[in-house]
């Protein structure tokens, strides 16, 4: 029995290999979860379960692979019986590289839509019967504020994203009656550390300009809004998408 607003609450974070996804698992066990770390990269995966030490599990998954999540679903099943939260963090983001859309070769559209959007259906239901017998479960889906600024260069990262705040509207429909609660986050521009392509100096300081707080965002100003979601104080919110980007975009 451990203390806290997730006690003991068993919750799947995807991608928790590194950046944010690392940060959500750490919150959760910190709130008294269970964090089940899954990510593609196993030695990254290894390492961020072994730091969190405790109870913290890793499952070396492929978000995308219908076999893999099926695998991960009999591992729950096998180890808790019940999930009581799932975060679909994993995603192509960090490795992206910005071009215009017309230059973005099929097969890299294709692996972003199948991680970033058919990934979170995929695992979603994989895992539903495991959700299903906790009574009470919460989805939380990762979105980007990338949507709503139709910021240029990375197409088939927005419309991936765009999918993922449909796909979270029509999940909590049809999922509302079991009790499951089903939202998205949309963090804006948030610095890991994990370098990557898709902001240059410019378009940092710009987005910094453009937000009602003035700051950049670190994984930390995202994990308190996931652990709500998960947790019984969001008990009659779903459906809904939370961005958290100092007011980047305000809907
Ligand atoms: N950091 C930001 O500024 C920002 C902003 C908005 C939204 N997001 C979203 O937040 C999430 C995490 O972002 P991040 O900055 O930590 O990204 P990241 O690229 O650093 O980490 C993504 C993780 O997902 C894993 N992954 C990739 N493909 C996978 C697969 N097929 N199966 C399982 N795991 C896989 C990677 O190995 C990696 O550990 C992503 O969904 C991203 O789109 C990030």
């Amino acid at each position: 029995m451990s203390a806290g607003r997730l006690a003991d609450r068993v919750i799947v974070i995807t991608g928790a290999g590194q950046g944010l996804g690392r940060a959500y698992a750490r919150r959760v066990a910190d709130d008294g979860g269970v964090p089940v770390l899954t990510d593609l990269n196993e030695e990254a995966g290894e390492k961020a379960a072994a730091d969190l030490g405790g109870r913290a599990r890793f499952v070396r998954h492929d978000v995308a692979d219908p076999d893999s999540c099926a695998e991960l679903a009999e591992t729950v099943r096998r180890e808790f019986g019940v999930l009581h939260g799932l975060v679909n963090n994993a995603a192509v983001f960090s490795a992206i590289q910005m071009r215009p859309f017309w230059e973005i070769p099929v097969a890299e559209w294709d692996r972003v839509l199948a991680v970033n959007l058919r990934g979170p259906w995929l695992v979603t239901g994989a895992l539903l019967p495991a959700l299903r017998a906790a009574g009470d479960a919460s989805v939380v889906n990762v979105a980007s504020d990338a949507v709503d600024l139709g910021r240029p260069g990375y197409l088939h990262y927005i419309a991936s994203k765009g999918g993922v705040v449909g796909l979270t509207k029509s999940m909590a429909r049809e999922l509302g009656d079991e009790g499951i609660r089903v939202n998205a986050i949309s963090p804006g521009p948030t610095y890991t550390e994990v370098p990557r392509g898709t902001v240059s100096p410019e378009q940092r300081t710009a987005m910094r300009s453009a937000q009602a707080l003035h700051r950049d965002a670190a994984p930390e100003d995202m994990v308190g809004v996931v652990s709500f979601l998960l947790s019984a104080d969001a008990r009659f919110v779903t459906g809904q998408t939370v961005h958290v980007s100092g007011g980047l975009v305000l809907s």
